[in-house]
Protein backbone atom coordinates (compact mmCIF):
# COMPACT_ATOMS: atom_id res chain seq x y z
CA UNK A 1 0.00 0.00 0.00
CA UNK A 2 1.51 3.82 -1.18
CA UNK A 3 1.79 5.99 1.53
CA UNK A 4 0.56 9.16 0.44
CA UNK A 5 1.35 13.39 1.85
CA UNK A 6 -1.63 15.53 2.34
CA UNK A 7 -2.79 17.15 -0.33
CA UNK A 8 -2.65 21.45 -1.03
CA UNK A 9 -5.52 21.60 1.37
CA UNK A 10 -4.07 19.14 3.67
CA UNK A 11 -6.21 16.48 3.35
CA UNK A 12 -4.86 12.74 3.80
CA UNK A 13 -7.78 11.14 1.80
CA UNK A 14 -10.51 12.31 3.72
CA UNK A 15 -8.71 13.27 6.99
CA UNK A 16 -6.97 16.64 7.44
CA UNK A 17 -8.24 19.92 6.02
CA UNK A 18 -8.77 23.38 7.71
CA UNK A 19 -12.23 23.55 9.62
CA UNK A 20 -11.60 26.95 11.12
CA UNK A 21 -13.34 30.02 11.57
CA UNK A 22 -12.59 32.98 8.44
CA UNK A 23 -11.03 34.79 10.76
CA UNK A 24 -7.91 32.60 11.27
CA UNK A 25 -7.28 31.62 7.39
CA UNK A 26 -5.41 34.46 6.21
CA UNK A 27 -3.01 33.36 9.93
CA UNK A 28 -2.99 29.78 8.79
CA UNK A 29 -1.93 30.45 5.08
CA UNK A 30 0.83 32.61 5.91
CA UNK A 31 2.19 29.86 8.69
CA UNK A 32 1.70 27.32 5.79
CA UNK A 33 3.70 30.03 3.33
CA UNK A 34 6.56 30.60 5.91
CA UNK A 35 6.90 26.85 6.74
CA UNK A 36 7.32 25.95 3.20
CA UNK A 37 10.04 28.30 2.60
CA UNK A 38 11.52 27.34 6.00
CA UNK A 39 11.64 23.42 4.80
CA UNK A 40 13.89 24.59 2.17
CA UNK A 41 15.98 26.93 3.64
CA UNK A 42 19.26 25.81 4.83
CA UNK A 43 20.21 28.61 7.13
CA UNK A 44 16.96 27.75 9.00
CA UNK A 45 17.39 23.89 9.03
CA UNK A 46 21.12 24.99 10.59
CA UNK A 47 19.51 27.04 13.60
CA UNK A 48 17.51 24.38 14.16
CA UNK A 49 19.93 21.02 13.97
CA UNK A 50 22.20 23.76 16.33
CA UNK A 51 19.33 24.26 18.98
CA UNK A 52 18.78 20.36 18.76
CA UNK A 53 22.05 19.58 19.66
CA UNK A 54 23.36 22.29 21.86
CA UNK A 55 20.26 23.10 23.51
CA UNK A 56 18.33 20.21 23.49
CA UNK A 57 20.59 17.70 23.57
CA UNK A 58 20.45 15.11 20.53
CA UNK A 59 20.97 12.83 19.04
CA UNK A 60 18.87 10.66 21.66
CA UNK A 61 21.07 7.25 22.51
CA UNK A 62 18.89 4.29 21.00
CA UNK A 63 19.33 1.73 24.01
CA UNK A 64 19.88 -1.83 23.85
CA UNK A 65 17.27 -2.90 27.23
CA UNK A 66 19.52 -6.12 27.61
CA UNK A 67 17.64 -7.20 30.81
CA UNK A 68 14.05 -7.00 29.37
CA UNK A 69 15.57 -8.21 25.99
CA UNK A 70 16.79 -11.59 27.70
CA UNK A 71 13.12 -11.65 29.78
CA UNK A 72 11.31 -10.88 26.46
CA UNK A 73 13.24 -13.51 23.94
CA UNK A 74 13.28 -10.34 21.55
CA UNK A 75 15.85 -7.74 21.26
CA UNK A 76 14.36 -3.89 22.31
CA UNK A 77 16.03 -0.90 21.87
CA UNK A 78 15.06 2.25 23.62
CA UNK A 79 14.78 5.57 22.08
CA UNK A 80 15.53 7.95 24.55
CA UNK A 81 13.44 10.89 23.95
CA UNK A 82 13.48 11.04 27.92
CA UNK A 83 17.19 12.38 27.68
CA UNK A 84 15.73 15.31 25.43
CA UNK A 85 16.17 19.10 27.71
CA UNK A 86 12.89 19.30 29.44
CA UNK A 87 12.55 15.52 29.29
CA UNK A 88 10.06 14.44 26.44
CA UNK A 89 9.93 14.65 22.57
CA UNK A 90 8.05 18.04 22.40
CA UNK A 91 10.73 19.89 22.60
CA UNK A 92 11.20 19.19 19.32
CA UNK A 93 8.76 20.21 17.82
CA UNK A 94 8.62 23.93 20.33
CA UNK A 95 11.54 24.86 18.83
CA UNK A 96 11.07 24.52 15.32
CA UNK A 97 7.75 26.49 15.78
CA UNK A 98 9.59 29.11 17.88
CA UNK A 99 11.95 29.64 15.13
CA UNK A 100 8.82 30.08 12.62
CA UNK A 101 7.37 32.21 15.37
CA UNK A 102 10.46 34.75 14.91
CA UNK A 103 10.25 34.22 11.42
CA UNK A 104 6.48 35.65 11.18
CA UNK A 105 7.23 38.71 14.15
CA UNK A 106 5.10 37.15 16.42
CA UNK A 107 5.92 38.35 20.09
CA UNK A 108 3.43 36.34 21.98
CA UNK A 109 2.88 32.54 22.06
CA UNK A 110 0.12 30.81 23.26
CA UNK A 111 -0.64 26.67 23.35
CA UNK A 112 -2.51 24.22 25.19
CA UNK A 113 -0.82 20.87 27.27
CA UNK A 114 -2.27 17.94 28.55
CA UNK A 115 0.51 16.10 30.64
CA UNK A 116 2.27 19.61 30.88
CA UNK A 117 5.49 18.54 28.81
CA UNK A 118 4.41 20.61 25.91
CA UNK A 119 3.40 23.14 28.02
CA UNK A 120 7.48 23.05 29.38
CA UNK A 121 8.79 22.53 26.20
CA UNK A 122 6.77 25.99 25.31
CA UNK A 123 7.30 27.99 28.07
CA UNK A 124 11.32 26.99 27.70
CA UNK A 125 11.57 28.46 24.23
CA UNK A 126 9.68 30.95 24.84
CA UNK A 127 11.92 32.13 27.61
CA UNK A 128 14.85 31.31 25.69
CA UNK A 129 13.52 33.32 22.48
CA UNK A 130 12.47 35.86 25.48
CA UNK A 131 8.71 35.74 23.86
CA UNK A 132 5.51 36.06 26.52
CA UNK A 133 3.91 33.12 26.65
CA UNK A 134 0.53 32.09 27.73
CA UNK A 135 -0.56 28.08 28.56
CA UNK A 136 -3.41 26.74 28.62
CA UNK A 137 -4.19 23.46 31.14
CA UNK A 138 -7.03 21.97 31.81
CA UNK A 139 -8.69 21.93 36.12
CA UNK A 140 -7.80 18.06 36.14
CA UNK A 141 -4.58 18.12 34.51
CA UNK A 142 -3.29 20.66 36.54
CA UNK A 143 -4.11 18.77 39.53
CA UNK A 144 -2.36 16.03 37.70
CA UNK A 145 0.50 17.39 37.24
CA UNK A 146 1.26 20.46 39.79
CA UNK A 147 5.23 19.89 39.27
CA UNK A 148 4.94 20.79 35.28
CA UNK A 149 2.56 24.11 36.68
CA UNK A 150 5.37 24.86 38.54
CA UNK A 151 7.97 24.76 36.09
CA UNK A 152 6.29 27.01 33.69
CA UNK A 153 5.69 29.20 36.18
CA UNK A 154 9.39 29.11 37.05
CA UNK A 155 10.17 29.43 33.21
CA UNK A 156 8.25 33.09 33.45
CA UNK A 157 4.86 31.55 31.73
CA UNK A 158 1.43 32.38 32.47
CA UNK A 159 -0.93 28.82 32.79
CA UNK A 160 -4.91 29.97 32.75
CA UNK A 161 -6.83 27.14 34.41
CA UNK A 162 -9.83 25.69 31.83
CA UNK A 163 -12.24 24.48 34.06
CA UNK A 164 -15.02 23.33 31.04
CA UNK A 165 -15.92 20.15 30.01
CA UNK A 166 -14.00 17.55 30.92
CA UNK A 167 -11.34 19.99 32.70
CA UNK A 168 -8.33 18.48 30.78
CA UNK A 169 -6.80 18.65 26.60
CA UNK A 170 -10.16 18.71 25.07
CA UNK A 171 -10.97 21.95 26.66
CA UNK A 172 -7.83 23.51 26.87
CA UNK A 173 -7.43 23.46 23.25
CA UNK A 174 -10.69 25.41 23.05
CA UNK A 175 -9.56 27.91 25.07
CA UNK A 176 -6.46 28.21 23.21
CA UNK A 177 -8.34 28.27 19.40
CA UNK A 178 -10.65 31.11 21.44
CA UNK A 179 -6.76 33.18 22.37
CA UNK A 180 -5.65 32.22 18.83
CA UNK A 181 -8.98 33.81 17.57
CA UNK A 182 -9.24 37.16 19.66
CA UNK A 183 -5.52 37.94 19.37
CA UNK A 184 -4.52 36.65 16.02
CA UNK A 185 -2.31 39.34 14.94
CA UNK A 186 0.28 39.24 17.51
CA UNK A 187 0.00 35.47 18.77
CA UNK A 188 1.90 32.69 17.65
CA UNK A 189 -0.65 28.97 18.78
CA UNK A 190 2.04 26.67 18.83
CA UNK A 191 0.23 23.60 18.84
CA UNK A 192 1.69 20.40 20.58
CA UNK A 193 0.45 17.38 18.70
CA UNK A 194 0.02 16.63 15.18
CA UNK A 195 -3.61 17.53 15.36
CA UNK A 196 -5.77 21.04 14.52
CA UNK A 197 -5.91 22.59 10.82
CA UNK A 198 -3.67 22.08 8.26
CA UNK A 199 -0.75 23.02 8.08
CA UNK A 200 0.30 22.06 11.84
CA UNK A 201 -0.12 17.87 11.58
CA UNK A 202 2.64 17.86 8.83
CA UNK A 203 4.60 20.48 10.37
CA UNK A 204 4.68 19.03 13.87
CA UNK A 205 5.56 15.60 12.06
CA UNK A 206 8.49 17.04 10.39
CA UNK A 207 9.87 18.39 13.16
CA UNK A 208 8.89 15.52 15.34
CA UNK A 209 10.56 13.63 11.90
CA UNK A 210 13.47 13.64 13.92
CA UNK A 211 13.22 10.46 16.26
CA UNK A 212 12.74 8.14 13.50
CA UNK A 213 15.67 10.21 11.29
CA UNK A 214 17.99 8.90 14.09
CA UNK A 215 17.00 5.46 15.05
CA UNK A 216 16.69 4.15 11.66
CA UNK A 217 20.95 5.65 11.25
CA UNK A 218 21.40 4.56 14.92
CA UNK A 219 20.24 0.67 14.66
CA UNK A 220 21.62 0.29 10.72
CA UNK A 221 24.90 1.53 12.47
CA UNK A 222 24.59 -1.01 15.58
CA UNK A 223 23.60 -3.66 12.96
CA UNK A 224 26.90 -3.16 10.72
CA UNK A 225 29.17 -3.20 13.53
CA UNK A 226 27.42 -6.48 14.88
CA UNK A 227 27.79 -7.37 11.05
CA UNK A 228 24.55 -9.37 11.15
CA UNK A 229 22.62 -7.66 7.74
CA UNK A 230 19.27 -6.85 9.16
CA UNK A 231 19.82 -2.89 8.50
CA UNK A 232 16.16 -3.13 9.94
CA UNK A 233 14.35 -3.32 12.78
CA UNK A 234 11.39 -5.73 12.68
CA UNK A 235 8.76 -3.77 14.88
CA UNK A 236 8.23 -0.28 15.82
CA UNK A 237 5.92 0.73 18.91
CA UNK A 238 4.89 4.23 20.13
CA UNK A 239 2.29 5.49 22.50
CA UNK A 240 -0.45 7.59 20.59
CA UNK A 241 -2.03 10.69 21.87
CA UNK A 242 -2.54 12.90 19.17
CA UNK A 243 0.44 10.78 17.69
CA UNK A 244 3.24 13.10 17.23
CA UNK A 245 5.82 10.73 19.08
CA UNK A 246 4.71 7.98 17.01
CA UNK A 247 4.11 9.41 13.89
CA UNK A 248 7.80 11.21 14.57
CA UNK A 249 8.97 7.66 14.93
CA UNK A 250 6.90 5.65 12.04
CA UNK A 251 7.37 8.76 9.53
CA UNK A 252 11.09 7.66 8.09
CA UNK A 253 10.14 4.08 7.95
CA UNK A 254 6.36 4.09 6.11
CA UNK A 255 7.68 2.73 2.62
CA UNK A 256 10.12 -0.09 4.55
CA UNK A 257 9.00 -3.56 5.41
CA UNK A 258 8.99 -2.97 9.17
CA UNK A 259 5.92 -3.32 11.23
CA UNK A 260 4.64 -0.15 13.35
CA UNK A 261 2.41 -0.57 16.25
CA UNK A 262 0.59 2.54 18.02
CA UNK A 263 -0.94 2.01 21.65
CA UNK A 264 -3.62 4.13 22.96
CA UNK A 265 -4.94 4.28 26.26
CA UNK A 266 -7.56 1.79 27.03
CA UNK A 267 -7.67 3.53 30.44
CA UNK A 268 -9.84 1.10 32.86
CA UNK A 269 -10.81 -0.98 29.80
CA UNK A 270 -12.82 -0.79 26.18
CA UNK A 271 -15.54 -2.50 27.70
CA UNK A 272 -15.57 0.23 29.94
CA UNK A 273 -16.44 4.41 29.10
CA UNK A 274 -13.70 5.03 30.89
CA UNK A 275 -10.32 4.94 28.05
CA UNK A 276 -9.46 7.00 25.18
CA UNK A 277 -8.92 4.37 22.36
CA UNK A 278 -9.96 6.41 19.32
CA UNK A 279 -8.69 4.41 16.69
CA UNK A 280 -10.18 1.15 17.73
CA UNK A 281 -13.23 2.73 18.98
CA UNK A 282 -13.89 6.02 17.31
CA UNK A 283 -15.69 7.28 14.70
CA UNK A 284 -15.04 9.85 11.64
CA UNK A 285 -16.15 13.52 12.74
CA UNK A 286 -14.44 16.69 12.95
CA UNK A 287 -12.81 18.78 15.80
CA UNK A 288 -9.91 21.37 16.72
CA UNK A 289 -9.84 22.07 12.91
CA UNK A 290 -9.12 18.89 11.05
CA UNK A 291 -11.27 15.64 10.54
CA UNK A 292 -9.91 12.19 12.10
CA UNK A 293 -11.62 9.69 14.17
CA UNK A 294 -13.24 10.69 17.60
CA UNK A 295 -14.75 9.40 20.61
CA UNK A 296 -18.19 10.65 19.98
CA UNK A 297 -21.85 9.81 20.48
CA UNK A 298 -24.27 8.83 17.33
CA UNK A 299 -25.24 12.39 17.63
CA UNK A 300 -22.03 13.91 17.43
CA UNK A 301 -20.79 14.76 20.70
CA UNK A 302 -17.69 14.53 21.79
CA UNK A 303 -17.35 11.18 24.40
CA UNK A 304 -15.01 12.58 27.43
CA UNK A 305 -12.23 10.60 26.97
CA UNK A 306 -10.03 9.05 30.49
CA UNK A 307 -6.69 7.46 30.75
CA UNK A 308 -4.57 8.02 34.15
CA UNK A 309 -2.00 9.44 31.50
CA UNK A 310 -2.68 13.40 31.05
CA UNK A 311 -0.77 13.29 27.62
CA UNK A 312 -3.09 10.21 26.23
CA UNK A 313 -6.41 11.38 27.68
CA UNK A 314 -7.63 12.89 24.07
CA UNK A 315 -10.79 12.51 22.20
CA UNK A 316 -9.41 12.94 18.69
CA UNK A 317 -5.98 12.03 16.83
CA UNK A 318 -4.14 13.40 14.63
CA UNK A 319 -5.41 12.94 10.71
CA UNK A 320 -2.49 11.58 9.32
CA UNK A 321 -2.88 8.65 11.62
CA UNK A 322 -6.50 7.87 10.97
CA UNK A 323 -5.69 7.84 7.86
CA UNK A 324 -2.56 5.49 8.20
CA UNK A 325 -4.88 3.11 10.30
CA UNK A 326 -7.67 3.60 7.23
CA UNK A 327 -5.20 1.91 5.14
CA UNK A 328 -3.99 -0.94 6.99
CA UNK A 329 -0.32 0.74 7.68
CA UNK A 330 0.19 1.13 10.94
CA UNK A 331 -2.09 -1.09 13.83
CA UNK A 332 -3.53 0.56 16.73
CA UNK A 333 -3.89 -1.53 20.09
CA UNK A 334 -4.45 -0.48 23.81
CA UNK A 335 -3.01 -0.84 26.48
CA UNK A 336 -4.94 -0.20 30.41
CA UNK A 337 -4.10 1.86 33.50
CA UNK A 338 -3.02 -1.19 35.09
CA UNK A 339 -0.55 -2.40 32.23
CA UNK A 340 1.10 1.25 31.88
CA UNK A 341 1.60 1.04 35.82
CA UNK A 342 3.14 -2.28 35.67
CA UNK A 343 5.16 -1.07 32.96
CA UNK A 344 6.42 1.67 35.01
CA UNK A 345 7.56 -0.32 37.57
CA UNK A 346 8.82 -3.31 35.34
CA UNK A 347 11.20 -0.59 33.09
CA UNK A 348 12.27 1.14 35.92
CA UNK A 349 13.54 -2.08 38.17
CA UNK A 350 14.68 -3.81 35.36
CA UNK A 351 16.69 -0.68 33.10
CA UNK A 352 16.86 2.21 36.31
CA UNK A 353 14.77 4.44 33.58
CA UNK A 354 11.80 6.18 34.95
CA UNK A 355 9.35 6.32 31.94
CA UNK A 356 6.76 8.74 31.70
CA UNK A 357 3.20 7.28 32.30
CA UNK A 358 2.39 7.70 28.30
CA UNK A 359 5.65 5.92 27.26
CA UNK A 360 4.60 3.13 29.88
CA UNK A 361 1.24 2.12 27.51
CA UNK A 362 3.77 1.31 24.41
CA UNK A 363 5.87 -0.69 26.81
CA UNK A 364 2.93 -2.22 27.96
CA UNK A 365 2.29 -3.91 24.49
CA UNK A 366 5.91 -5.62 24.60
CA UNK A 367 4.25 -7.94 27.13
CA UNK A 368 0.91 -8.40 25.73
CA UNK A 369 0.04 -11.83 24.77
CA UNK A 370 -0.99 -11.35 21.24
CA UNK A 371 1.41 -9.20 20.68
CA UNK A 372 2.80 -11.55 17.56
CA UNK A 373 6.11 -10.23 17.99
CA UNK A 374 8.59 -13.37 17.30
CA UNK A 375 11.09 -14.26 18.98
CA UNK A 376 14.98 -12.76 17.91
CA UNK A 377 12.62 -9.85 16.71
CA UNK A 378 14.56 -6.08 16.79
CA UNK A 379 11.97 -3.69 18.44
CA UNK A 380 12.26 -0.07 18.83
CA UNK A 381 9.82 1.58 21.16
CA UNK A 382 9.93 5.01 21.86
CA UNK A 383 10.64 6.21 25.30
CA UNK A 384 8.76 9.57 24.81
CA UNK A 385 9.43 11.18 27.92
CA UNK A 386 10.84 10.74 31.63
CA UNK A 387 8.86 9.97 35.10
CA UNK A 388 9.66 12.42 37.50
CA UNK A 389 6.35 14.18 36.87
CA UNK A 390 4.42 10.97 37.64
CA UNK A 391 5.59 9.32 40.39
CA UNK A 392 3.12 10.84 42.64
CA UNK A 393 0.42 10.01 40.38
CA UNK A 394 2.03 6.00 40.40
CA UNK A 395 2.73 6.35 44.44
CA UNK A 396 -1.10 6.86 44.40
CA UNK A 397 -2.26 4.15 42.46
CA UNK A 398 -0.33 2.09 44.67
CA UNK A 399 -1.61 3.52 47.34
CA UNK A 400 1.66 4.19 48.82
CA UNK A 401 2.73 8.12 50.40
CA UNK A 402 5.76 9.68 49.56
C1 LIG B 1 5.92 12.09 27.52
C2 LIG B 1 4.77 12.14 26.59
N1 LIG B 1 4.60 11.15 25.70
C3 LIG B 1 3.56 11.14 24.84
C4 LIG B 1 2.62 12.15 24.84
C5 LIG B 1 1.48 12.08 23.89
O1 LIG B 1 1.56 13.02 22.85
P1 LIG B 1 1.83 12.60 21.37
O2 LIG B 1 0.89 11.50 21.03
O3 LIG B 1 1.61 13.84 20.59
O4 LIG B 1 3.26 12.14 21.27
C6 LIG B 1 2.75 13.22 25.74
C7 LIG B 1 1.77 14.31 25.76
O5 LIG B 1 1.73 15.16 26.60
C8 LIG B 1 3.85 13.21 26.65
O6 LIG B 1 4.04 14.18 27.54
Amino acid sequence: MSYKQPDKHGHFDKFGGKYVPETLIPAINELEKIYTEARDDASFQNELSSLLKHYSGRPTPLFFAHRISQELGFNVYLKREDLNHTGAHKINNALGQILLAKKMGKNRIIAETGAGMHGVATATVAAQFGLKCVVYMGEEDIHRQKLNVFRMNLLGAEVRTVSSGSKTLKDATNEAIRDWVTNVEDTYYLIGSVVGPHPYPMIVRDFQSVIGREAKEQFANRQQLMDNGHKLPSVLIACVGGGSNAIGLFHSFLDDDVRLVGVEAAGHGLETDKHAATMTKGEFGVLHGSASYLLQTEEGQIILPYSISAGLDYPGVGPEHSYLKSIGRVEYVSATDDEAIDSFQWISKNEGILPALESSHAIAYLKQRDNNIQADANVIVCLSGRGDKDVHLVADYLDKKI
